[in-house]
């Protein structure tokens, strides 16, 4: 699909209700099959949006920024802050990037990634981490961006264990784009 005009922002309180949407329809398209139905099924569009709405109004360590298309709302959310696990020296980490799954492949992943990299940068963070399931198709756009594999652990998540990758940047730096 072509590149759609979206604008990059900072999530408002008011957004919630849209970061829900995409988080779950994103979660189910990409998890199906890999985690627990149980766990999938867990997610409400009334929780999830009580979350993003506590996330983005607690203005704390962890940042939110949304992709928001004119005649669509909003078709992507990312969040970010401090690394959590000191792996590697990485300091800045992505804890969540999900794109609406109708946008896939159109430069939002892209361009929300760039945006939060930019905004690490100017909270003082030079290097990145971001966790990924390792069965999820992501890492390939993750590779796609120049992130490295750094490292590998096994979280529970609902009693089941579930095995993660970790993609690196030293530099806060995106790879460019492949001509097309
Ligand atoms: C992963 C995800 C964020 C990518 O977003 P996107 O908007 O589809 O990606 P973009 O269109 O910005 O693609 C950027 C680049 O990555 C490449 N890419 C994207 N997905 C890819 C894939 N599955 N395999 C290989 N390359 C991929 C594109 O070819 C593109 O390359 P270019 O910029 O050099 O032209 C999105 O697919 C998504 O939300 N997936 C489900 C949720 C998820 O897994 N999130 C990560 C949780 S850790």
């Amino acid at each position: 699909m072509d590149d759609v005009a979206i604008a990059v922002r900072e999530a408002r309180p008011q957004d919630a209700p849209g970061v829900a949407a995409v988080y779950i329809s994103s979660w189910h398209d990409t998890y199906a099959g890999i985690l627990p139905t149980q766990l999938l099924c867990a997610m409400t569009p009334s929780g999830q949006t009580a979350r993003w709405r506590a996330t983005i109004g607690a203005g704390g360590r962890e940042r939110v920024l949304v992709a928001e298309q004119s005649a669509a709302g909003i078709v992507g959310m990312t969040s970010y802050g401090p690394a959590r696990d000191a792996v590697g020296g990485h300091d800045g980490e992505i804890y969540t990037l999900y794109v609406d799954p109708n946008y896939f492949g159109c430069g939002i992943g892209r361009a929300l990634l760039g945006s939060a990299f930019a905004e690490l940068g100017r909270r003082g963070c030079s290097s990145c981490i971001i966790w990924a399931h390792a069965k999820n198709p992501a890492r390939f756009f993750y590779e796609a961006m120049g992130g490295r594999q750094v490292a590998q652990r096994r979280i529970r998540m609902m009693g089941d264990v579930v095995p993660e990758t970790a993609f690196g940047w030293s530099r806060l730096a995106l790879a460019p784009r492949t001509a097309h």
